[in-house]
């Protein structure tokens, strides 16, 4: 047998650029959603106060789509490694941007064409682009004529003007329909808009609640040249209840990783239920369990699991942990391209069964915790009469409370509380044939004061939703119903007046 040859030898070396077409096989994972977080975590980098989503429809058809901000942009040279695959720059301790990747993979799982225009303070706008299916020699990035740039950039897009800031171009949109039916591009349109308002305010909910950054979308018909209805994107915080259901919670655990850093585990448990859209996360919330981590304050991972920790299960769903990477112990994870997972270290499991908290219980009495939790929410909702669903009159916020407490007929009509003007004096008239709750106008000051809108007054409905409820069920109201309307009647009217 010969000796194994230790090195490898060589006799020369060519150049092998690789093909164009690899730029065609980045960001397969992305969704349009994923891939345009990628885009606003570079407005974000760049200090924008404001990004704008557009999405541009000619003769009914979705033609391109624009990403717009007004951050700090970018010069010449910066432009030039921008727009290079791996090209990367010097990343403060709080940015988002890492690998040099993120614009140009979200970018070419979307569209076949990708022009950047962008603006520093200090020089006109210039321009770049790449074409996947043209006709290029190797990596020979297009140069956009710096006239386009300056119209493109000044196209009135509703933003705050900086008088600087980048303008991302998406055309030939690989996901777009083909059809111009306009019933079909709505449909597209609107559900696309939910879905990405729903992932930007998922991912970017610390930083939209801090008031950094600004996000919203529209669609412009450029045959008419007006922009339509703008929709603004708002945080979607996963931990955002009101209330935990076990009162030492939220928790925090720590541990210690072998290289003494250290690592914080803050395990929160939801209230039972709940119909809020941050528990739900537009899906079922028994998936959404689990860890979730933040870099830089940006969510990379929204639960759906435990990572090896544990198994999910359904009676885990109210338990959710916040856990923070940032770049000292960014070496026990490692996120994927897409930042939409993050893959944890071996030390990992270690670190869980060591975590405590300051009350020295650890992740073991968390999960009893959990579970328990959840029992004792449907126990709960099982004992308790089911209820008209919170209709008209109620905000958001308070129908969340409802639904998440009591159990609701969902397929019933709902229950609405409104005002209205009475020939009399009386507080409250009791509508079963509309099931409404009217209440009377006249005494509106008094119960909202200056704030008058369709759902005000929530503690006053909350008070009636909770008291009158029952009266709406059946058709006839019995003598003991009668009774009781006739009594609150006088003392509410009582009330309600002596406040004037
Ligand atoms: N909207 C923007 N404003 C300013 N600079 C940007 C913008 N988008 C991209 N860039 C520049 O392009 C570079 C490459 O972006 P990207 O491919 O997402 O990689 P990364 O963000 O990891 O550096 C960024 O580092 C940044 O310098
Ligand atoms: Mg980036």
């Amino acid at each position: 047998m010969s000796t194994w040859p230790e090195q490898v030898p060589t006799s020369g070396s060519i150049e092998l650029p690789p093909d164009p077409r690899a730029l065609d096989g980045l960001g397969r994972n992305h969704s349009l959603a994923t891939a345009l977080a990628d885009i606003v975590d570079n407005s974000i980098d760049a200090n924008a106060s404001h990004v704008l989503i557009r999405f541009i429809r000619r003769t009914g058809r979705l033609h391109g789509l624009y990403v717009v901000d007004n951050g700090h942009g970018m010069g010449t040279s910066a432009i030039d490694t921008a727009m290079t695959v791996g090209g990367r720059r010097v990343y403060g301790a709080n940015d988002l941007g890492r690998f040099g990747i993120g614009m140009k993979a979200a970018s070419f799982s979307q569209a076949r064409s990708l022009t950047v225009i962008s603006k520093t303070s200090a020089a006109m706008a210039v321009g770049r682009r790449w074409e996947l299916d043209g006709d290029r020699r190797g990596f020979h990035c297009d140069i956009v004529p710096t006239d386009f740039c300056a119209d493109e950039f000044d196209r009135g897009w509703g933003i705050p003007d900086a008088g600087t800031g980048t303008v991302i171009r998406w055309d030939n949109i690989t996901g777009f329909p083909l059809t111009d039916d306009p019933i079909r591009v709505e449909k597209f349109i609107s559900q696309t808009v939910s879905e990405t308002r729903n992932h930007l305010g998922l991912v970017f909910h610390r930083i939209l609640e801090a008031g950094r950054v600004h996000v919203s979308m529209d669609v412009e018909d450029v045959d008419i040249n007006v922009p339509g209805p703008r929709f603004d994107v708002e945080a979607l915080n996963p931990f955002g209840y009101l209330r935990s259901s076990n009162s030492a919670y939220p928790k925090e655990l720590v541990a210690v990783s072998s290289t003494g850093v250290k690592i914080s585990f803050v395990c929160h448990l939801w209230p039972g239920r709940s119909k809020l859209p941050q528990f739900t996360l537009s899906g079922d919330p028994a998936e959404r369990q689990g860890l979730y981590f933040y870099r830089n304050d940006r969510l990379l991972q929204a639960g759906g699991g435990w990572d090896g920790v544990h198994t999910p299960d359904k009676t885990l769903q109210l338990a959710r942990v916040a856990i923070d990477i940032n770049d000292d112990i960014v070496g026990l994870f490692r996120m994927n391209p897409e930042k939409s997972r993050v893959l944890v270290g071996p030390e990992f499991g270690a670190l869980v069964e060591q975590a405590r908290a300051e009350d020295a219980s650890d992740f073991t009495q968390y999960f009893t915790d959990a579970e328990q939790a959840y029992r004792e929410s449907r126990q709960r909702n099982r004992k308790r009469t089911p209820m008209f669903p919170p209709g008209k009159g109620f905000t958001p916020m308070l129908r969340g409370a409802i639904e998440g407490e009591v159990p609701i007929l969902e397929r019933e009509e709902p229950l609405n509380i409104k005002w209205r003007r009475f020939d009399d004096d009386s507080m409250f008239e009791v509508d079963k044939q509309a099931r409404t709750l009217w209440l009377n106008q006249a005494y509106r000051p008094n119960s909202v004061g200056e704030r008058r809108s369709v759902n005000d007054a929530p503690l006053l409905k909350a008070l009636l939703y909770l008291l009158m409820e029952n009266l709406f069920h059946g058709e006839r109201t019995g003598p003991g119903d009668k009774d009781n309307i006739q009594l609150w009647q006088e003392i509410l009217t009582a009330a309600a007046r002596s406040g004037q």
